[in-house]
């Protein structure tokens, strides 16, 4: 039987999963199967800002070029993930603001030079870079997150990152990430908007991510193809880029059913929108999971259970590809 790198191919929709460097390092099932059913990858963690940068102006890039390494020896593509979040900042930085040692000033230059070196450091490396990463606030005002970023700086932090990065790697695809963006909601018509915005400003804004973080407690995103198609006529790619979908445990046949449900219908959004060029799961085997640790007493999200074998979650991947 075809790995899913293999039934991908044909469809021109590469297929990735997120990496947990430990795993690759200490568990050859696992570095194994990244090698064998994926030709993308994502770094779970370590090109986030506070691992690349601990300390002020340390740069530590060990973990994320081992990743880079991998991939390039297993013929993969690398999502970068991810320049600018409101989450996984150094402490040095948060605390910076807080007791007003960095101004408004510095910080601005602080984040164009993380921009700068993190892109650049890569460059040529990464074929697709998650620039800004959840930008709005998930409450339906399709407001602009209240975070760091918003608060010192302003909207134009946005466009500005967006301009950093083309500079300093023109042939990145650049990418805007967000959840609860899959369907036409109030916050994909605020993401939308401001996309649109931005293009018209001539700012090189290339892509445009959909986490797909779903849960079987709710209903599929309504309208993902069509939600995928208006970005893709603005010129933009697409990409499903973080997919899992979590059950409250324990699981019932229903929520499994759903489960499978959800993964089919995200991929098949993508499969059959041509600007969607890649499906990336959060992780392929539920033995290393974000979703217990952030949301209590649910799990199971992924595509093989925790002895690696493959749920019915991978055979309706393996299906639809
Ligand atoms: C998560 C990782 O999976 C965890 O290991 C980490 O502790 C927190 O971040 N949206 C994103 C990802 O864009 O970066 C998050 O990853 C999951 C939600």
């Amino acid at each position: 039987t075809k790995t899913l790198k293999q039934l991908a191919k044909p469809t021109g929709v590469r297929v990735g999963t997120a990496v947990d460097m430990a795993a690759l390092a200490d568990d050859a099932t696992y570095s194994k199967a990244v090698a064998a059913q994926f030709n993308t990858v994502t770094p779970e963690n370590v090109m986030k800002w506070e691992v690349v940068e601990p300390e002020r102006g340390k740069l530590d890039f060990t973990e994320a070029d081992k990743l880079v390494a991998f991939a390039k020896a297993h013929k993969q593509k690398v999502r970068g993930h991810t320049l600018v979040w409101h989450s996984q900042v150094p402490a040095w930085l948060t605390e910076g603001v807080e007791d007003g040692s960095i101004d408004k000033k510095q910080l601005r230059k602080i984040l164009k030079r993380h921009v700068q070196d993190e892109v650049g450091h890569f460059k040529g490396e990464i074929w697709a870079w998650d620039v800004v990463n959840e930008a709005f606030e998930d409450d339906g005002t399709g407001n602009l997150r209240d975070s760091l970023w918003l608060r010192e700086l302003g909207p134009g932090y946005i466009a500005d990152a967006f301009r950093w990065a083309h500079k300093a790697d023109p042939k990145a695809i650049l990418f805007y990430n967000d959840y609860n963006t899959e369907g036409i909601n109030a916050k994909s018509n605020a993401v939308y908007k401001l996309v649109k915005e931005l293009k018209s400003e001539g700012v090189p804004i290339e892509g445009y991510g959909v986490q797909g973080h779903l849960s079987t407690d709710y209903g599929l995103p309504e309208d993902m193809e069509a939600n995928l198609h208006r970005f893709g006529k603005l010129g933009l790619k697409t990409a499903v880029t973080e997919a899992d979908v979590r059950i409250t445990l324990p699981a019932s046949p229903a929520e499994v059913q759903a489960q499978d449900n959800g993964y089919s219908y995200m991929l098949q959004s993508c499969l059959l929108e041509k600007s969607c060029i890649s499906f990336t799961v959060w992780g392929f085997t539920d033995k290393y999971s974000w979703i217990p640790g952030v949301f209590p007493g649910e799990g199971q999200a992924n595509l093989y259970d925790e002895n690696y074998q493959p749920k019915s979650a991978y055979e309706v991947v393996q299906r639809d590809l």
